[in-house]
């Protein structure tokens, strides 16, 4: 080891300049000092201190002993002088821990022994100090052969060295072993290949789900059409088919002047008629949403005991399509009855309100409110079908809906995008 950790060199006779070299070390002698630069990133070089050569003088007495003590004290680098022509003059303790050779095996040989031999025969080791010499210092990183054979992953700094006349006197060459870094590296890079390839899996299923999604509501879209459709045709066929029959039963009762037959005849008639209106109010299609919500709102009262208001903004209500009245309707309808079946409540409210670009619908009631726990929930997957099948109504046409407890009472609101 070194004795302290500064010494003075002379910066071209402006004085001296303190270095700290417990992160450089000396090669060199005879009071012109050759500095070499060997930092923790293996690094090496006179211009990395701002200096060259002829400018430094070694103000230590003992600059000898210093040289040498520095460079054989090095342990993490493997530092040597080579001569112009490549062959080993110098080793350090750094340069036999790390590539296994005695000093006396390697003095004198030329060390492209540290070479693979596919590197030997492409010329590379004495194409590495021809650039050394041209540039003043190469670097270079790749595999090295350490005297047993095996290889490692080296960095590589070689330094051409000049006397004071400029002429080539050899090479500083820092060696560091690099292979737990580079396997380091190599690991993070297969870590960040396979993160890649699982970010893109992932994309790949996000995808899939949203393409199946889209098909899922493409489908009950259709679902619900159909089931609109199917409605309609049942409510035609109820009302056309088994209520004209009824009609036709009646009056052959009447003329048979039996007043209970007739009676029970009527009943039917008004039961058949009645079912085939809620399956699918005709009033709907002919006069609009606000007749058929009138006249559904009225049955209910009727049916239910509830006190129901309807109010509907403006008071001519435009028509909107039939589909999206009868998405209101549907909406309604299904708000009342979840009133009538779970809200214990004496009165409702409907709103119906058309904005410029929205339309929303208020159901509110005065009743025992909706269960804590769905009430929590703002998923449908714990409810029944009826918010389900509104929610899912109301998506179709971009709109949602929020149904909420109201203290006292539920509050089911929908808004829904309607263009001009
Ligand atoms: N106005 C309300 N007041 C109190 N609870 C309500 C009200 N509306 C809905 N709920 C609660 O929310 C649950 C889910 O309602 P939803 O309409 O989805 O299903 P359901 O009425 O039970 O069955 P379905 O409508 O499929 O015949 C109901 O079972 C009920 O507990
Ligand atoms: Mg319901």
């Amino acid at each position: 080891m070194c004795a302290g950790n500064q010494f003075w060199v002379r910066v071209n006779s402006n004085g001296f300049r303190k270095i700290d070299y417990s992160n450089y070390c000396i090669v060199g002698r005879k009071g012109q000092g050759i500095l070499i630069a060997a930092d923790n990133s293996g690094g090496c070089g006179l211009t990395q201190l701002g200096l060259s050569a002829p400018d430094i003088t070694v103000k230590s007495p003992q600059s000898d002993d210093l040289f040498r003590l520095l460079v054989d004290s090095v342990r993490d680098y493997a530092i040597f002088v080579l001569s112009p022509d490549g062959h080993v003059l110098t080793w350090n303790a750094g340069a036999r821990a790390l590539k296994g050779y005695e000093k006396s095996e390697i003095i004198g040989k030329h060390f492209s022994v540290f070479y693979q031999p596919e590197a030997i025969a492409s010329g590379w080791p004495s194409r590495e100090l021809t650039l050394a010499e041209k540039e003043g210092r190469f670097v270079d990183e790749g595999w090295r052969v350490k005297k047993d054979g095996s290889t490692f992953w080296a960095s590589v700094t070689i330094t051409a060295l000049r006397d004071t006349a400029g002429k080539l006197s050899g090479f500083a060459k820092v060696t560091q072993d690099m292979t737990e870094r580079r396997e380091a590296a190599e690991r993070i890079q297969n870590l960040h290949r396979e993160l890649r390839t699982r970010i893109a899996q992932l994309d790949e299923s996000q995808r899939v789900i949203e393409l199946r999604t889209l098909e899922l509501q493409k489908l009950s879209g259709r679902v619900l059409s159909i089931q609109d459709e199917e409605r309609r045709r049942l409510a035609r066929d109820l009302h056309d088919d088994l209520g004209q029959q009824l009609a036709a039963l009646k009056m052959i009762v009447d003329r048979m002047k039996n007043e209970e037959a007739g009676k029970v005849a009527e009943d039917a008639l008004a039961t058949v008629r009645n079912l085939s209106y809620l399956l699918h109010p005709p009033l709907l299609d002919e006069t609009g949403l606000r007749a058929a919500l009138y006249w559904f709102v009225e049955g209910m009262t009727k049916r239910s005991n509830i006190d129901i208001s309807l109010t509907v903004q403006p008071q001519n209500f435009p028509r909107l399509g039939s589909e999206i009245e009868t998405t209101i309707f549907r909406v309604v309808q299904e708000a009342l009855t979840n009133v009538f079946r779970h809200a214990q409540s004496e009165s409702a409210r409907v709103e119906i309100e058309k904005h410029a670009d929205w339309i929303t619908v208020r159901v509110r009631d005065y009743g025992k409110g909706m269960p804590a726990e769905l009430d929590l929930l703002s998923s449908v997957t714990r409810m029944g079908v009826g918010i389900a099948g509104m929610r899912e109504r109301l998506r179709q046409f971009g709109g949602d809906l929020s149904v909420s407890r109201s203290e006292p009472g539920t509050l089911v609101e929908a808004k829904i995008p309607v263009f001009a």
